[in-house]
């Protein structure tokens, strides 16, 4: 069986529906570490709640390079088991950017969601950058990790539409419904063996 570690520094909602999925659904993959770069991270504490083993490498104030930084979350991710022949790496609102050097090592098997139609909006702030435009639809997608900013291979999307009333929140919050959703739908296609990437595009069989 796959082993999973997820990456998070913040809320973890998107963290808590994959772990509970993962149990509900039975997908075959084990979560066996979440990782925070902030001590703080109320993620941690649901985690735990939940069984899962949990680290923390806490980036501020780190004094090596991005690669350095990464190195240590490698470390901890071997150490579970999280390999690049048997893991999974689920970004889930993990507020760093990966160096190069990460994403060759796990080539493939780090995924990411962003809440956006990406790629339109990447970077920060996507719901924001939606309504300023004036889209009259956005939603989410789950993406391999490349070296690019949320440009890698795209997974699954979904689509929400946009309100007249909308605000940054009340949109941030019916895309985070469609996260929940589809990120653990991911992960399981991913477990099962069901993406192959060619060029672009993920295709699922
Ligand atoms: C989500 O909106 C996700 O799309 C983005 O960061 C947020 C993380 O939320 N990458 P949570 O920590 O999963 O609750």
């Amino acid at each position: 069986m796959l082993n999973l570690g997820i990456l998070i520094s913040g809320r973890g909602s998107n963290m808590e529906s994959i772990l509970k999925s993962i149990k509900k659904k039975k997908i075959p993959i084990k979560p066996v570490v979440v990782i925070s770069n902030k001590p703080n991270a109320k993620g941690l504490k649901i985690a735990e709640k939940l069984g899962v083993n949990v680290e923390v490498i806490e980036s501020k104030g780190f004094k090596g390079s991005r690669w350095q930084y990464d190195k240590k979350i490698i470390e901890i991710l071997t150490k579970y088991g999280v390999t690049q022949k048997n893991g999974l790496v689920c970004l889930a609102g993990f507020m760093r950017i990966i160096s190069p050097e990460f994403v060759k090592k796990y080539k493939n098997r780090i995924i990411n969601i962003h809440p956006a139609l990406l790629p339109a909006f990447p970077g920060l702030d996507s719901q924001k950058q939606a309504l300023d435009y004036g889209v009259k639809y956005s939603g989410c997608t789950v993406h391999f990790v490349d070296s690019g900013m949320d440009t890698g291979a795209i997974i699954i999307q979904s689509i929400v539409k946009i309100k007249e009333n909308d605000t940054e929140e009340t949109l941030s919050k019916r895309i985070l419904k469609e996260e929940h959703r589809i990120y653990p739908e991911a992960v399981n296609l991913f477990a099962r063996k069901k993406i192959n990437v060619s060029k672009r595009r993920a295709i699922i069989s």
